[in-house]
């Protein structure tokens, strides 16, 4: 059963021979069903025009259905962005902190957003808590509990960390603070297609992400999902005609706000991006996000093993036990890591420098033989 399943997935992909894709946690390459969107779409504008409008409207609709499955929230509590830095934004600076309070990061989080979260922050006079990361990129989940207090006003963290895939007990952390009234809003890029979400059952309040890496759909999209109460009290960044109603509503000053998600996305869609990314979350969900961590999984293993047997040094904070398609490694010796990169670069392998290391991740695409290739001309 799973390995048809799995097959299913492996048919959505190009597999060329001459291309090794192991920077999945960069940008991936994009699914067939996203692929076929996106030419379904740009034929469809090209034929029809305006004659698409109702039908390219409800395809947008059934993409945010297709990414709230994934998620486990409702379609209302998504809103589209043009990447996940917009998402959030509209949360760190809408959220309403001021001066004295507290948001709680790690120091290695993704720029995209660490940086939003400095800027809202010093524009409030608030606080930004940022933690020093372990030995090897390690996030101990107590290191994080420690730090909040009752300043703390956001729980600002990513469910798996960019560079080493780190991660931390998110059940238990949500619990905490919930218990303290603290919000908790998650980067979830590196996560959602790849590991099964439970983060909106657990009681996260928003969660932000994009459509390139996992989701192996066109760069471009960003979302965020909110819980329906804070959408109601926070305030569109972005205003637009789509804040309160569609084009076709005549403008006028005492027209209200919508009252879900969708308020915060000010006008038209990227059809195109949005579409390909929704058949590829219901291509993943249909298929089965822990049929696809699992082989993911399954090959960074041997990855990571081989790697090790041959004296690379991991910098994943699970080391060999990592349940993560994501590896970060260095050479035995620093003055090899320019002769490593030149071999994967001369054998078109992509990778990733990312926290001092070479960052390699798998998707479930890949094969043996591709990992088999890399370990023996590392
Ligand atoms: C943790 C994380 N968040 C967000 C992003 C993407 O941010 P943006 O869509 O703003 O480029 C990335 C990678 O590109 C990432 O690794």
């Amino acid at each position: 059963m799973s390995s048809n399943k799995l097959a299913e997935f492996q048919s959505q992909f190009a597999r060329r021979a001459d291309l090794i894709h192991l920077n999945n946690a960069g940008l991936a390459p994009i699914s067939r069903v996203a692929r076929d969107k996106i030419q379904y779409w740009a034929e469809r504008y090209y034929q029809e025009g305006f004659w698409t409008d109702a039908d390219y409207m409800a395809d947008v609709l059934s993409s945010r259905q297709s990414l709230a499955t994934l998620i486990g929230c409702q379609w209302d509590e998504i809103a589209w962005y043009q990447s996940a830095a917009g998402a959030v934004n509209q949360f760190a600076f809408s959220i309403g902190l001021k001066s004295g309070d507290e948001v709680v990061m790690w120091d290695q989080e993704y720029s995209s957003h660490l940086y939003p979260w400095k800027e809202a922050c010093d524009q409030a006079g608030a606080t930004l808590k940022v933690l020093k990361s372990e030995k090897n990129l390690a996030t101990p989940t107590e290191k994080y509990l420690e730090a909040l207090n009752e300043k703390t006003k956001v729980a600002a963290f990513s469910w798996v960390q960019f560079s080493s895939g780190a991660r931390m007990d998110v059940e238990a952390l949500i619990k905490e603070c919930k218990k303290r009234g603290i919000l908790v809003f998650i980067d979830i890029a590196q996560g959602l297609g790849i590991h099964p979400c439970k983060l909106w059952q657990w009681g996260a309040d928003a969660v932000a992400g994009g459509s390139h890496k996992w989701l192996v759909s066109a760069v471009g999209v960003g979302y965020l999902a909110i819980r329906k109460d804070l959408a109601l009290r926070m305030k569109p960044r972005l205003i637009g005609a789509y804040t309160y109603g569609t084009c076709d509503d005549p403008s006028d000053f005492a027209c209200e706000p919508k009252r879900d998600a969708t308020k915060f996305e000010p006008g038209s869609k990227q059809v195109l991006e949005i579409t390909a990314l929704g058949a590829s979350c219901k291509m993943i969900h249909d298929i089965g996000v822990e049929v696809i961590e699992a082989e993911a999984v399954r090959l960074a293993q041997t990855l990571r093993l081989g790697l090790n047997a041959k004296g690379y040094q991991l910098l994943n904070p699970f080391g060999l036990d990592a349940i993560s398609p994501m590896i970060n490694f260095l050479p035995a010796h620093s003055d090899e890591m320019e002769k490593v990169t030149k071999i994967l670069d001369n054998n078109k392998i992509n990778y990733a420098r990312r926290g001092g290391g070479i960052r390699l991740s798998t998707h479930a695409f890949n094969t043996d033989l591709e990992i088999a290739k890399v370990l023996d001309l590392l």
